[in-house]
């Protein structure tokens, strides 16, 4: 298996119940999985995306976290911010207003 060079992770709020609980999923995080998967591929990236439960992040919700550059981005809540996040990943650069510090 060949590792992917970046891997996204997008928030779908689930707890340890399995039930989605927080902030994300409610903001749309998981209508922007297939938008973010087709991006991937339509810009040939080497990236894999996976959802997961709470980041315990909710007030920045919707969460997406890239590795292993180690970024936390807050409030992705449409495909121009997805849009916004891999332009600059493709960049090597970082959308300093959308990161969670
Ligand atoms: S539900 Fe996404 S960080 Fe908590």
């Amino acid at each position: 298996m060949e590792k992917p060079e970046h891997h996204i992770f997008v928030c779908a709020s689930f707890r340890a119940d399995g039930d989605p609980k927080g902030v994300c999923h409610k903001k749309g995080s998981v209508a922007l999985l297939p938008y973010i998967e087709n991006e991937i591929l339509d810009r040939g990236l080497n990236a894999q995306i996976t959802s997961t439960g709470c980041m315990k992040a909710c007030d920045y919700g919707p969460v997406m976290v890239i590795q292993p550059q180690g970024l936390w981005y807050g409030n992705v809540a449409s495909e121009d911010i997805v849009d916004d996040i891999l332009d600059a990943l493709e960049d090597g650069a970082v959308v300093e207003d959308r990161l969670i510090k």
